[in-house]
């Protein structure tokens, strides 16, 4: 039995007995492999699923960092996470595909994106603009269908991300890049919580205004142009990363098709084989 007691929220929390995660460890249908990413809030694993007639594959398991595992704030906000991502299917965006707990860890799982964040892809090579225009589309529809999303009724769930940043966009190796990351996503009904990367937040959400769609539209607009200051980009980013909202494009569709009317964008394959070699590169 673990001795985990409630903390504050602001407080660190007692780990008591609870054992870290390791490799080989199982949770529910899922045995952990290795570790392949941590975050602000979670530790993602890469984790094996297994059913019956021998059904294996592979997946993605987050579960809450064990220093907030404690902690109700961040407890809610990993499982309102779950709730949103689930609403959203769409290729560009990383969905949940099971939310569960077992012996006290609770754990979200997502598909597997084999590749890399296009904060590691930044880091690793110089991104032609082509290949910008390319991972900004895909973020930005993957966002248009979040911003669009609806409940099971058909109301729409006024979802903000609210945290677009390069570790949240994952390039994979198919060649095609995803929005990850509804930890600190906003809905209609949510209390406000002031967290996100200060770097890319818009005015309004910097000021603990209200934001809506085109808040994650000026941080799309920031991440791109930290990765590119190609001509051919400037002024579509320039709108987008405009003061007020109301001279950014109104949706993050409008922006991708901005994008698409700017510049030829890269092919799957190109972009594909850029993070393949960065995996290789990284395995080496
Ligand atoms: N579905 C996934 N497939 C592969 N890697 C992932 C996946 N989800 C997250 N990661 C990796 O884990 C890192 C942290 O995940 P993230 O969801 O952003 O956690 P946090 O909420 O703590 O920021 C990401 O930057 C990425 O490298
Ligand atoms: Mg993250």
């Amino acid at each position: 039995m673990s001795t985990v007691t409630f903390s504050r929220d602001d407080e660190p929390c007692e780990l008591g007995e609870a054992a870290p995660l390791r490799p080989g460890a199982r949770l529910g249908r899922y045995e952990l492999i290795r570790q392949i990413g941590r975050g602000g809030m979670g530790e993602v694993w890469l984790a094996r699923q297994s059913g019956g007639y021998g059904f294996r594959r592979l997946v993605a398991m987050k579960t809450i960092r064990r220093e907030h595992a404690c902690k109700p704030t961040f407890r809610r906000m990993f499982l309102n996470e779950a709730h949103l991502a689930a609403s959203i299917r769409h290729t560009n965006v990383v969905e949940v595909l099971d939310l569960a707990e077992d012996k006290g860890v609770v754990f979200q799982v997502m598909p597997l994106v084999e590749g890399a964040s296009l904060h590691e892809l930044n880091a690793a090579t110089r991104l032609s603009v082509d290949v910008v225009a390319r991972i900004g589309t895909h973020v930005a529809r993957g966002l248009h269908a979040a911003h669009t999303a609806v409940d099971e009724r058909g109301r729409p769930l006024g979802l903000v991300h609210r945290d677009v940043s390069p570790q949240n966009v994952l390039c994979g190796v198919d060649g095609f890049a995803k929005i990850s990351d509804f930890g600190i996503a906003h809905t209609l009904s949510a209390i406000t919580v002031h967290a996100g990367k200060r770097k890319y937040m818009a005015p309004e959400q910097l000021a603990g205004r209200d934001v809506d769609p085109r808040s994650d539209v000026f941080a799309l607009g920031i991440v791109l142009r930290e990765v590119t200051r190609d001509r051919a980009l400037a002024s579509v980013l320039r709108c987008a990363t405009a003061a007020e909202p109301c001279h950014r494009f109104a949706t993050a569709a409008d922006f991708a098709d901005a994008i698409e009317d700017s510049v030829v964008l890269a092919s799957a394959k190109t972009l594909g084989e850029l993070v393949r070699d960065l995996a290789t590169h990284r395995a080496a």
